[in-house]
């Protein structure tokens, strides 16, 4: 089973200069996956919850490129962590069959999502008692 010990937070090299500040992400050196996707979220308020969905396949990293949010991961044990994206230049992997919730979205939050995959919506587990069994059943 896939638990929250299998989820990795990775500080990103700050290539910066008197001009300012560059990062860099390559798929399979900077986050352990090819990168298939990409997508990012804006424009949710500190009410809103988003995810609430485990993924069977896909991998996925999160970076606040801007402003701040939290994401609590929850594995099939119910372990929880919470994790506070706050820094363009910090980030979190996590492995497929955990269940992401992301919140406290800052007015300025851009939350940015590389993924391991093509979108398939048929991967995605929306009900946290499926996602448990399913889990559960990968012991
Ligand atoms: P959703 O998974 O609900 O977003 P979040 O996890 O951030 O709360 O996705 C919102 C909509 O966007 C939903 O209709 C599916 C669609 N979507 C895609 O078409 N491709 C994608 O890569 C993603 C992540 C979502």
């Amino acid at each position: 089973m896939v638990t929250i010990n299998d989820m990795k937070t990775i500080q990103f090299s700050q290539l910066g200069d008197e001009r300012g500040h560059l990062v860099v992400i390559e798929g399979e050196k900077d986050v352990p996956f090819d990168i298939k996707r990409v997508f990012y979220i804006y424009g949710s308020d500190e009410k809103v919850v988003r995810g609430q969905h485990a993924n069977r396949i896909t991998d996925f990293v999160l970076i606040n490129v801007s402003g701040t949010s939290k994401v609590r991961v929850v594995d099939g044990n119910e372990n929880q962590y919470v994790v506070n994206l706050d820094r363009p230049h910090y980030g979190v992997y996590l492995p497929h069959m955990l269940w992401k919730d992301m919140y406290d979205f800052s007015p300025d939050s851009v939350l940015l999502v590389l993924a391991s995959t093509h979108y398939d919506g048929s991967e995605y587990l929306r009900s946290y008692d499926e996602f448990l069994k399913e889990a559960r059943a990968s012991e």
